[in-house]
């Protein structure tokens, strides 16, 4: 179901363009990855350093709180939806970290708008899971995304992943191993493992609380 635009979505939109990126295209074709717009990643950010990157940032609480503890990262929190962005970026914007940036486009099209081999790391917290067999290449780890991520991430770049649902989970064990990434660091219950450093999502926090456990992995590109 399409969610309906929020009232006064484009002055509140128009309210958060100093750390805002939209990016527009007529091209609609998703097989078409040639760079279009490209982002200048170190113009965007105060400073230029490692680019970390979420795609399907929800409301930004994650990118919010990992920008503010990891100010050696400039953090790209990028959702497709304004409707929901612009809520991140307004909580955003009276923090003023100069390491936190944001970008409303969908997932298909970054490897038009971000340069090749630019990024250290991808997030994607509880992304959608699209249960639905016919709808598998939805998902944000199915191959179609992972060839795009290839194309941004750098040599040793990683992919960590979140989620409440084993089968979305188990899908992107068997995609990550089958198109070029070396899993690592797999956990069926992030919360009660031995990784500390996490930092909880508005999704996680909602999935924790009903009890359920929370999957995670990490995935290195591998050498070719
Ligand atoms: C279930 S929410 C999770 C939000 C947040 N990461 C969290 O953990 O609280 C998934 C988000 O991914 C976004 N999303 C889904 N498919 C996407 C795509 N292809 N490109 C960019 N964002 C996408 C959705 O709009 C939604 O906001």
């Amino acid at each position: 179901m399409r969610m309906r635009k929020k009232k006064n979505l484009d002055a509140r939109l128009q309210n958060v363009q100093a750390i805002l990126t939209v990016y527009q295209s007529e091209n609609k074709n998703f097989s078409c990855t040639q760079p279009e717009q490209l982002l200048d990643l170190d113009g965007l950010f105060a400073k230029p350093q490692p680019v970390f990157i979420e795609i399907g940032c929800g409301k930004g609480g994650f990118a919010r709180k990992f920008a503010a503890l990891h100010p050696e990262i400039n953090f790209l929190a990028i959702e497709k939806s304004a409707n929901v962005l612009v809520e991140a970026c307004e909580k955003a914007l009276p923090l003023q970290l100069p390491n936190l940036r944001f970008l409303n486009a969908q997932a298909e099209y970054l490897s038009r708008i971000i340069p090749p081999h630019s990024v250290e790391r991808i997030f994607l917290n509880f992304s959608c899971p699209f249960p639905k067999k016919s709808y598998a290449s939805h998902r944000l780890t199915s191959a179609r995304f992972l060839s795009v991520y290839q194309t941004i991430l750098k040599p040793d770049g990683e992919i960590h992943q979140k989620t409440d649902n084993a089968m979305l989970f188990a899908f992107s064990l068997e995609q990550l191993s089958q198109n070029g990434f070396m899993l690592q660091n797999i956990s069926l219950d992030l919360h009660h493992s031995a990784i500390d450093d996490n930092i909880p999502t508005e999704y996680e926090e909602k999935f924790a609380a009903m009890g359920l456990p929370i999957y995670y992995l990490e995935a290195k590109r591998a050498k070719t």
